[in-house]
């Protein structure tokens, strides 16, 4: 039989999808999806949003549905794709546990992503640092090897610059456990989009609900006309007819990667940077811009919210994936002769 390679990916429930996640992420699973080469499998990880927001559960609960909504509006499709709830695959946790007992945990501990979340759970948000956070990364790991099935399939795992670390982890523990157990597992490749990062309408950083710089894909017209008109343009000239800088400009750095019309863009830029164009019009042609391509987004999400049954949707897509992971499973404890009789 010839098996399509397997496409797992996943996002965290804790609030809306933002323009960071389409450019970053979306649009690249639309691309897995269309080419109808992969069966898709796309992850909400309830259960690893708990581990460092179990302080507020219902978050996560309302999340659920606001994620399915966003992939939905964005035009991910359960009919060609599976949609899986985390905390609905019982065998994610028993593979992660199997996992975790030939993991170093100074693999486990040097992962730089893990670094950088660890800081900011102590320093920004005040919270400890859960015995289950510091297992997240293989259980992620469980996650994206569920899918090996009995027949070692390929799996792509489509992700940001900051989830190559879990893939790599991902790679390491398949090599360890092939070599102890026998050639059981595949090692899972991880594929960088290309905007790998979005920079926050206040130049800052990446976009974050804590930083309230975020435009989400189901905000409203106006929100995004106030987001945009804050944002930070050039800050060394005093009035537009002054020669205008491109570097560091945010409506310049969102206009790059949204505006379709790459001509006038080009004719825009030449003119800001000899001096007479106002930052308005450039603000007032983003807003144009973001409003098309949010516009069709928001519409077909106040339709979905109507009529559809998220959770049945979630029930079907993870239906599927556990038919694959209780394969994988049973593959696992056999290797490591755990298949008593
Ligand atoms: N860690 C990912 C995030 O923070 C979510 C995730 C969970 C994931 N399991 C995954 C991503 C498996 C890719 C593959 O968004």
């Amino acid at each position: 039989m010839n098996q399509k390679p397997r496409i797992l990916t996943g996002m965290r429930p804790t609030g809306h999808l933002h323009l960071g996640h389409y450019v970053g992420a979306l649009q690249q699973w639309l691309e897995f999806q269309a080419s109808g080469q992969y069966d898709c499998f796309f992850l909400v990880a309830d259960a690893q949003a708990l581990t460092d927001h179990a302080d507020d559960p219902q978050l996560i609960k309302r999340s659920v549905r606001d994620v399915v909504l966003d992939w939905l509006s964005v035009g991910l499709d359960p009919k060609k794709s599976a949609f899986v709830l985390q905390s609905w695959v019982p065998e994610t946790f028993q593979l992660e546990h199997l996992l975790a007992c030939i993991t170093p945990q100074s693999w486990v501990e040097r992962n730089p992503t893990l670094k950088v979340e660890i800081q900011q759970l102590k320093s920004q948000r005040g919270q400890t640092v859960t015995s289950a956070f510091m297992r997240y990364p293989v259980q992620q790991v469980a996650d994206i090897l569920n899918l090996a099935g009995a027949n070692k399939t390929p799996i792509l795992v489509p992700v940001g610059e900051d989830q190559v670390a879990h893939i790599e982890l991902a790679r390491d523990i398949v090599r360890a456990f092939n070599k102890a157990y026998g050639n059981a597992l595949p090692e899972p490749q991880s594929r960088v989009g290309a905007v790998a990062r979005l920079v926050g309408t206040d130049g800052q950083d990446k976009m974050s609900k804590s930083l309230g710089n975020v435009i989400s894909l189901s905000d409203p017209p106006e929100v995004i006309r106030k987001q945009v008109m804050r944002m930070y343009t050039d800050p060394t000239r005093a009035k537009s007819s002054d020669p205008g800088h491109l570097e560091g400009n945010v409506p310049f750095m969102y206009l790059d990667i949204f505006d379709l019309d790459k001509a006038g863009l080009t004719d825009l830029k030449r003119r800001y940077e000899m001096g007479g164009v106002g930052d308005v019009e450039v603000k007032e042609r983003l807003i144009c811009v973001l409003d098309n391509l949010l516009d069709p987004i928001r519409k077909r999400r106040a339709r979905f919210e109507e009529d559809v049954d998220v959770f049945q949707i979630l029930r079907d897509g993870t239906a599927v994936e556990r038919i694959i992971a209780e394969e994988t499973l049973e593959t696992v404890k056999k290797a490591m002769g755990l298949n008593y009789r």
